[in-house]
């Protein structure tokens, strides 16, 4: 076969998060298919980098008191250590804010604006003058314009299920900094998508460029229509790019970061002395992007009509898998099943994640299920019980010996396996790893037994067998070096050590098709231990104490001043018997009116409940209306002694926080409450 040139990219990580067990089905999935194209012999790439653009990554930085630049160089250090740990092993890990990445978007641009798709649109947005920042959808809440639910969403209610606009909600509060965002209107440059319909109709639904669902589901949910425009241009302030012919405004950050894949690229060329162009433009080189779900749009539309934009070679596949689930359900922090790579790493061995995700892993874009209690008897089962034991039974008999000096009859069973080796390959090449997995188990599940009939220990015994000793170690561990090629994609540690212990390193898949002979056999050191349940256990444990952790020392959203503690210090101390003698009741506010010759009064009818009404003079003329008031409840003194105004007689207070005029906040009473009830 001759050699292919693959170039492999897995999505860029946000450089403002961890790495998790949800990020690592793809990191693997694809590191995993690399391995694989290497071991065949192919020139094959993997090409990753962070992804370092956007408000997001502004508003981390800012909470930390560090400059975006500081922010992201610590998580590219950090995702870097947490990948290696893995065995993922990428050719070239670069940034989006990287100078090559600069360039190649100002070469995109050109071309783009040439082609005449980049229109410009007024956008209105909202702003939070306190962040000083526009307010993606997430960071905005609400009323909903629909049902009135409070508390919703910036892009859809979860109470009625409307969708609408950060803008269209009813008092919206910035969850950034707890301001009233504005509306302010700005310039925003698009790329007008529909003008590449034609090319994304044939793109997407001939070759097989996408998995056949994906296919469809791009023909039924966007291709049927005419194709939005895209929003790719944003207003300072902003972390990225700046666009060149249009100051003050940035390149959004899903313009920059697919090209941040070919600026990865490009430094790898650098270093080692290769022609960008041969990787990325005309056919000499495959190009293969793997991808979650979620971001489908982007890398089957958006992505494609750029690179053809700007004549670019087109990807030769973009890979879709589905989403992690753990226990069948969305992972989750509270319940420890949100687990970041590094207490993965604390607890457990990265072989066993590596295994398991590769035996349910398939070319489908489903979801993919970690079931703790499956994860740890299915390692334990298969490779610790019928891998590497394998070796473990034999390694040591060998040692003295080594291999015999030819090949000893089998019963056929080297031959066999050799012999499933291309079915084994087009699994791995067709990212059927559940069915590779099941096929090299197969073969495992034919070795055991003949290492059972022979029993080489009861053959140690007894020194006329030596001879048959040795060649029984010879098919075991022949057999089992078999498995370690066809594993070393998912197992890279397993292979080497296999190498290693036979003198052979597996650097070639073809390495399945003849057995070792006449070697020395080395020390057998432990390759891998069960999963003991307690550990997955700790694991989930640490992950819920660091989500707990993490919510406690979290900087609140609002950056609240001291000047009213300062105005105002606290009180002395007092007993909770001095507490209890004020009597707080909720009321309801049931008449208000002005006082026509009082500056500040307003008179209060309350009831709390029942008949029982009670009349107060507050002193809130110049911060409510009466017509706010009726209805709604408050907290009352109700044993103050009553007073005698000008006006009548004050049976009692309402509390109020503020300094007074204007500024007077009465106590809001949560639902559910109701009159009468004593506060504590
Ligand atoms: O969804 C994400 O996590 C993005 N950071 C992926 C970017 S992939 C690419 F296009 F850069
Ligand atoms: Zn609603």
């Amino acid at each position: 076969m001759s050699s292919r040139k693959i170039l492999v990219t897995a999505a860029l990580p946000y450089a403002n998060g961890q790495i998790h067990i949800g990020h690592l089905v793809e990191y693997l999935q694809t590191d995993i298919w690399v391995r694989f194209q290497k071991l065949r012999g192919h020139r094959c790439l993997y090409i990753c980098a962070d992804d370092t653009h956007g408000t997001a990554i502004m508003i981390s930085a800012k909470k930390e008191g560090i400059s975006e630049e500081a922010f992201i160089a610590r998580t590219h250090g950090e995702h870097q250590q947490d990948f290696a740990q893995f065995d993922i092993e990428f050719d070239n890990y670069g940034s989006t804010n990287s100078p090559e990445n600069r360039e190649l978007c100002g070469e995109f641009w050109t071309q783009i604006r040439q082609a005449g798709l980049v229109k410009e649109k007024d956008v209105e947005q909202l702003f939070d003058p306190e962040a000083n920042t526009f307010l993606a959808d997430r960071f905005v809440r609400g009323t909903c314009p629909k049902c009135a639910s409070p508390n919703q969403p910036g892009d859809n209610c979860s109470a009625c299920g409307a969708h609408y606009t950060p803008i269209e909600l009813i008092d919206p509060v910035s969850t950034l900094s707890g301001a009233t965002p504005e509306v302010r209107s700005e310039k925003h440059l698009f790329i007008e998508l529909e003008k590449l319909h034609g090319f994304l109709d044939e793109w997407t639904q001939s070759g097989a460029h996408l998995q056949p669902e994906v296919a469809n589901y791009l023909k039924g949910h966007f291709l049927h229509e005419p194709l939005r425009d895209w929003d790719i241009s944003r207003p300072a302030p902003y972390f990225g790019f700046e666009i060149p012919d249009f100051p003050g405004h940035y390149w959004y950050v899903w313009f920059d970061a697919p090209i941040g894949y070919m600026a990865s690229t490009k430094q790898w060329c650098a270093k080692h002395g290769e022609s960008f162009d041969d990787w990325w433009r005309g056919d000499t080189a495959e190009i293969h992007h793997f991808i979650g779900k979620d971001i489908t749009y982007f890398h089957t539309l958006f992505w494609p009509g750029m690179l053809k934009t700007a004549g670019f070679a087109l990807p030769t596949k973009v890979h879709i898998h589905g989403f992690l689930t753990v226990d069948g359900a969305k992972m989750s922090k509270s319940v420890g099943t949100f687990v970041a790579a590094r207490t993965y790493l604390d607890h457990l061995d990265p072989a066993y994640l590596r295994y398991y995700y590769a035996s349910k892993l398939t070319p489908r874009v489903d979801d993919l299920d970690l079931n703790l209690e499956e994860f740890a008897t299915k390692v334990n089962a298969d490779l610790v019980g019928k891998v590497v034991n394998l070796a473990s039974r034999t390694a040591r008999f060998a040692g003295a010996t080594g291999l015999s000096e030819t090949y000893p009859e089998d019963g056929g069973l080297f031959a066999h396996a050799a012999a499933q080796s291309e079915e084994i390959a087009a699994a791995y090449e067709a990212c059927d790893y559940n069915k590779a997995m099941r096929m090299i188990l197969a073969l495992a599940d034919r070795a055991n037994p003949y290492v059972e009939t022979k029993q080489p220990w009861t053959l140690k015994k007894d020194p006329d067998k030596q001879g048959e000793l040795q060649d029984v170690c010879t098919v075991a561990l022949n057999l089992f070096r078999q498995l370690a090629v066809y594993l070393a994609p998912v197992l890279p540690r397993l292979a080497r050590q296999t190498g290693e212990l036979l003198g052979d390193p597996i650097v070639r898949w073809d390495q399945a098709q003849t057995p070792l002979v006449g070697t020395p056999v080395g020390k057998f050191e432990h390759m891998l231990q069960r999963v003991e349940p307690k550990k997955v256990e700790a694991m989930i444990e640490a992950s819920k104490e660091e989500a707990a952790a993490a919510e406690a020392a979290a900087p609140s959203a609002h950056n609240d001043s001291d000047e009213a503690l300062q105005a105002e210090p606290l009180a002395d101390e007092c007993t909770f018997d001095d507490f209890t003698k004020v009597d707080l009741r909720v009321a309801r506010v049931v008449a208000a009116e002005q006082v026509p010759e009082a500056r500040k009064l307003l008179k209060l009818t309350l009831s709390l409940g029942g008949d029982e009404r009670r009349t107060v003079f507050a002193g809130i003329k110049a911060a409510y209306e009466p017509e706010q008031l009726v209805g709604r409840l408050v907290v009352f003194v109700a044993n103050l002694a009553p007073r005698q105004m000008k006006f009548g007689l004050s049976e009692g207070m309402v509390v109020a926080a503020g300094p007074g005029g204007a500024d007077v906040f009465l106590l809001n009473v949560d639902e559910g409450a109701v009159p009468g009830q004593r506060v504590h």
